[in-house]
């Protein structure tokens, strides 16, 4: 490699979104790359000129392995959408502008299907006008909605976080559980795909009971159906523990969180801030079975637990972050890597590279015959596929009793 690197991250962060960058950054720097740029908060950032050198922050292998440790993106994310190409092209020339100067060879950008969109556009814009750069995206986000990779970066992780803080939810509201009814909710993220919520039937295994009921956005949710499936099971049981996805509708697709009040916020890809599903649910049972009832939420926590990362999750990100940018040295655009499963047991996967036009913007739900007939539960299909991308820890690097972390000020 003779000219530069630049490297971004956008979208929601993960508990691994930095080690995909450790991997671009490595990658690089093994590849003969004389500098590798850091964008500050994505091609937002970029935009106002806002950049780093990444080695005047991973100075040595230590920072590396913080780094891979580290939660959130190290650089500062963004949802920013970049114009149409024929809309504004201004904005195009300025990017240009900036990644000459920089003498920037490889833009790797590291985020979900919305990011796919601007490697997409920018992409398209550089071969329309014959720019030389090579523009590659690296898969990540705890949803698992990104097409044609078999999971994505950051999902694996996020579900070990989310069945391990189940079975502890499990056995705290089970010790109070005498003579007393408890209905605990627990609300998981994952937009309009099901993915992270059904890594709930994880927590079932020898120790654990599991929960209940799992309830996923690709089937529409009856709000008197969901009351009389608890006042059944509230007939043998003193204690019901249900997941749902943040993103579940009614069957005229409302989103359960909007029937409850809902933040209101709106980002720049249209997506509404899902949020307070969990409360509502929770407020209704209370009024309609008189028992107590708990709603937990783990909003920012299921992505930002690098404390109980998979290893698996990781060393992919690593990997995915690595082979990007041995991609666009060799001369690919406008792809994205994905991760190709190559066995289940032992588990392996692989690198490939997929043409990004046919990932941005989309979005891959769980199948439907991945989930039970009522809509109430996943099926063995589904956790044999997710239990191997949970395996394996890392252990943090522990300074004064609390993981330490890289940090860009
Ligand atoms: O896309 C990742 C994600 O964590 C979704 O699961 C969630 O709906 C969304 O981001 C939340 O985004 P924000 O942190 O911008 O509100």
């Amino acid at each position: 490699m003779k000219g530069n690197v630049i490297v971004g991250q956008s979208g929601g962060p993960t508990a691994v979104i930095n080690s995909s960058l450790a991997g671009v950054f490595r990658t690089a720097i093994d590849r003969g790359a004389n500098k590798v740029y850091g964008m500050r908060y994505g091609i937002q950032g970029l935009l106002d000129e806002k950049y780093v050198d990444l080695s005047d922050y991973i100075k040595n292998e230590l920072d590396v392995e913080i780094l891979k440790r580290t939660p959130s993106a190290f650089l500062g994310t963004c949802r920013y959408k970049l114009p149409a190409i024929h809309e504004d092209q201004d904005v195009y020339e300025r990017i240009f502008e900036i990644l000459d100067k920089l003498n920037i060879e490889c833009f790797i950008y590291i985020g979900g299907n919305d990011s796919m969109d601007t490697i997409k556009k920018l992409s398209d814009y550089a071969i329309l006008k014959g720019h030389p750069q090579k523009f590659v995206g690296v898969p990540k986000t705890i949803d698992n909605d990104l097409a044609l990779t078999d999971h994505t970066p950051g999902f694996g992780s996020a579900c070990k976080y989310i069945a391990t803080s189940i079975k502890e939810v499990i056995r705290d509201g089970n010790g109070f559980s005498y003579n007393k009814q408890l209905v605990t909710i627990i609300e998981i993220m994952g937009r309009n795909a099901g993915w992270l919520t059904g890594a709930a039937a994880l927590a079932k295994g020898e120790d654990c009971e599991g929960v209940d009921l799992i309830y996923l956005p690709e089937v529409a949710f009856d709000l008197e159906a969901f009351t009389e499936e608890v006042r059944e099971l509230l007939k043998v049981k003193s204690t019901v523990f249900v997941a749902i996805s943040e993103g579940i509708r009614l069957a005229d697709g409302t989103y359960v969180s909007e029937a409850g009040g809902g933040s209101g916020y709106v980002d720049a890809f249209g997506h509404k801030q899902l949020t307070g599903s969990a409360n509502y649910l929770a407020s209704m049972i209370n009024n309609e079975l008189g028992c107590k009832t708990r709603a937990v939420e783990f909003s920012s926590l299921q992505r930002s637990a690098s404390h109980l990362a998979s290893r698996v999750d990781i060393n992919e990100a690593f990997m995915v972050g690595g082979a990007a940018v041995k991609a666009a040295d060799e001369g690919d655009s406008g792809k994205m890597v994905v991760i190709d499963r190559v066995s289940d047991d032992p588990y392996q996967s692989a690198t490939g590279v997929y043409d990004v036009h046919k990932i941005a913007n989309d979005e891959k739900l769980v199948p439907r015959n991945w989930i039970n007939e009522k809509g109430t539960y996943v099926t063995n299909e589904f956790i044999d596929y997710v239990r191997p991308l949970i395996q394996g820890d890392y252990p943090c690097v522990m300074v004064n009793g609390l993981p330490r972390h890289l940090y860009l000020r």
